[in-house]
């Protein structure tokens, strides 16, 4: 079987099975295997595959019809052009929340001194790591309820050489931290569906991202009620909160940060021109 013929025989039956784009995520999976750039596909399309690649094409090809995201297959992704290790432990990260991260590497270098930041629910450390990468004098501490996410943000942060700028903290909420420390920015991606919405995601997030990731309580905003509370006396003079929340949560979150004397400064979109993230400080 020839590249080209696998690429169409692989699209068609991931079709049937109702994979969003079949064939950009059968070149991916192609690609990953054949240890190529995608685009180079596009250069050896007569090339026969041996009947090695093709078992284990095939195998790739099953597992994404059952529905695990690509990005468990190939065991990574990249988040504003630098490659994260994922696993079952953790979230996958979205494109969205990459211009979370840009307004707080933005935010944050512009600090004056050595900047503090705490990148809340750090998952595979993305938030976290980006921020250490684009602030060279930063220091940041990532928290995590989940023992083997931390696990995947430290892999990450060792294959971008910024550990020693990263502090990884194991916790429930913000007991971790310690009783003194104060950030010029608070960064959470938090978890925030409503329990009772998790069973209705798509299957690559409902079984593949973990539940903890994604439940934010009854109404979403346990995460935004706890940041809200806890959140300002962690927070240095002129310091700002930024956090990322759900399709149509924005007012939401607002009222729940308003409540608590937050002033929320900015409320910016995402690739859709959705509400994605809001900027509040105190
Ligand atoms: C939506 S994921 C975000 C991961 C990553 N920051 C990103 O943007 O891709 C939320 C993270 O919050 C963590 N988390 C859930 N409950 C927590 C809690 N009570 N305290 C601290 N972290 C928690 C989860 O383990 C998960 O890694």
């Amino acid at each position: 079987m020839t590249v080209l013929e696998a690429i169409q025989r692989s699209t068609d039956f991931l079709a049937k099975k109702n994979v969003e784009s079949p064939r950009l995520q059968t070149e991916l999976l192609l690609a990953h295997l054949l240890k190529l750039p995608r685009m180079k596909l596009y250069l050896n399309f007569e090339r026969v595959l041996t009947p090695a690649e093709v078992d284990a094409l095939r195998e790739l090809i099953k597992r994404r019809s059952l529905r695990e995201p690509l990005q468990h297959i190939t065991g990574s992704t990249s988040f504003c052009g630098y490659e994260m290790l994922v696993n079952r432990h953790v979230l996958v990260p979205r494109p969205e929340t990459e211009l979370l991260a840009e307004a707080a590497w933005t935010f944050l270098g512009a600090r004056p001194g050595p900047a503090t930041a705490l990148d809340f629910g750090t998952g595979s450390g993305c938030l976290a790591i980006a921020l250490a990468l684009k602030c060279p004098a930063a220091r940041v501490t990532a928290l995590d309820i989940s023992e083997p996410a931390l696990e995947v943000a430290r892999a990450n942060a060792a294959r971008h050489e910024v550990t020693e700028r990263i502090q990884f903290l194991a916790g429930d909420g913000l007991a971790a931290l310690p009783a003194d420390a104060t950030f010029d920015l608070i960064v959470s991606n938090p978890p925030y569906i409503p329990t009772a919405e998790i069973a209705t995601l798509e299957p690559e997030v409902r079984e593949f991202d973990p539940t903890g990731a994604l439940d934010g309580g009854a109404d979403g905003l346990r995460f935004y009620e706890l940041l809200a509370r806890e959140a300002a006396r962690r927070l240095r003079s002129g310091g700002k909160l930024m956090v990322e929340f759900g399709d149509d949560q924005a007012p939401a979150v607002r009222a729940v940060l308003e409540q608590e004397k937050w002033i929320v400064e900015a409320v910016r979109e995402d690739y859709s021109q959705r509400a994605r993230f809001l900027i509040a400080g105190v």
